[in-house]
């Protein structure tokens, strides 16, 4: 079958590759589909900014209205500037630093998502020198397994990630003394690339038992925050370009007990932006290997670390090629590491020295994710919008 990127074939042999290719039309369906089927039930969507942190598209995604859920005081700066509003932005993090605080106090954003005491202890100190009072969630790490791979699995009580269930008293404890701080909701994100709405589901009702313990304490907290997660189908970008994005905001509707007046918040960044984007890149040699032939590309793990660090899959396509007979070849990039793979015994049609490949689903922990390592160039981008 012909490649969904055939028609930019021009484009792409007139640039020089590697380089990202974003499709803007389908980053705009995705957030009209998220703003559709989230206001249905008044769900407040963030944006995590980590998975793709690219101008043009944050522009986008802003001007569709979601918030921002950052991780660095970069990321909040980032999306201050942007315009998404320091009323929409959500820091979390196990390590934020002192001058991360400061900066985030000083632009007065919405909420802090708390992952330890001593955190929290900090956080009230800078806020009293600056004389203000810093709104904050805690972070609640709720001991579910997202059944998804261990790199990104948080939700563990193994994982560093947020306050476990039988530290909350003493949270409480500390949080009287206190003062410039103000409690305003519960903040829980189990992990990434979830594909099974089970774990979902077991959120819910870990999220419900944690909310009563804070009821039965007098604590009536207007936000959850469920964080985000939500997988894409990585075997079929076309097929599938948009996430269930229904299926999973009515699973949150169905099975979480929400309090009167209550603010339900996500933070979903793959399912934004993973589909929209492409690694674009030329084959330079074929080579003839022992068992297999190696399709050695321009691009290596330095732009698309993925497949390298999770042995995740990603479809790859000869975009120069619409039919032919099917070959095998390991896709690898010029790398000097022998994890620098994007796929092995990867079906093709023959390929040659100058074909276009593209790398798909890459939109998300692509380019955020990209080194300099060998000292190669900082990866550039491509937005379908600007090309005619
Ligand atoms: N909220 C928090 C607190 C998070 O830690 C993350 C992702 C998200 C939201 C967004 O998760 P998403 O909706 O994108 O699944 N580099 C890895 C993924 C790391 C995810 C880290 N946290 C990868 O390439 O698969």
């Amino acid at each position: 079958m012909m490649s969904a990127l055939h028609k930019y074939h021009t484009f792409f042999s007139n640039h020089k590759t590697p380089f990202y290719f974003y499709d803007t039309d389908l980053l705009q369906r995705t957030l009209a589909e998220i703003k559709k089927t989230s206001s249905t039930y008044n769900y407040h969507v963030h944006y995590a900014l980590k998975a793709n942190t690219n101008d043009t598209l944050l522009k986008i995604i802003k001007e569709a209205g979601l918030g921002a859920d950052c991780v660095s005081g970069n990321e909040v700066k980032k999306a201050i500037e942007l315009g998404f509003g320091a009323a929409n932005v959500v820091f979390a993090g196990v390590g934020k630093s002192d001058d991360e605080i400061n900066y985030a106090l000083q632009q007065n954003i919405f909420c802090f998502n708390c992952e330890s005491i001593p955190e929290i202890e900090v956080i009230n100190e800078l806020a009293k020198q600056q004389n203000k009072t810093a709104q904050i969630a805690l972070r609640i790490n709720p001991n579910i397994d997202a059944q998804t791979h261990k790199y990104i699995t948080t939700g563990l009580e193994e994982n560093k990630f947020g306050i476990n269930f039988h530290e909350l008293t003493d949270v409480l404890a500390v949080l009287k003394n206190c003062s410039n701080l103000k409690l305003i909701g519960l903040h829980f994100h189990i992990g990434s690339q979830i594909t099974d709405l089970n774990p979902f589901k077991n959120l819910c009702t870990r999220v419900n038992e944690i909310q009563q313990w804070f009821l039965q304490r007098g604590y009536q907290l207007p936000h959850l925050n469920v964080g985000g997660g939500l997988g894409i189908n990585y075997n079929k970008p076309d097929e599938e370009a948009l996430c269930d994005f229904n299926a999973f905001f009515s699973l949150f509707k169905k099975f979480l007990q929400v309090q009167p007046n209550q603010q339900i918040h996500f933070e979903l960044g793959r399912a934004v932006v993973a589909q929209c984007g492409s690694l674009i890149t030329k084959v330079l040699y074929i080579k003839k290997g022992t068992n297999t032939n190696f399709a050695i590309l321009d691009a290596g793990m330095t732009e698309l670390i993925r497949p390298a660090l999770y042995q995740a899959y990603h479809k790859i396509e000869n975009v120069s090629k619409g039919k032919g007979q099917n070959l095998k070849y390991d896709v690898v990039g010029p790398i000097c590491e022998s994890s620098d793979c994007f796929g092995k015994a990867v079906e093709l049609p023959e390929t040659l020295r100058g074909d276009i490949m593209a790398i798909r689903s890459a939109g998300a922990y692509g380019e955020v994710m990209s080194s300099q390592y060998n000292l190669r160039d900082k990866v550039k981008s491509y937005f379908s919008r600007e090309i005619k």
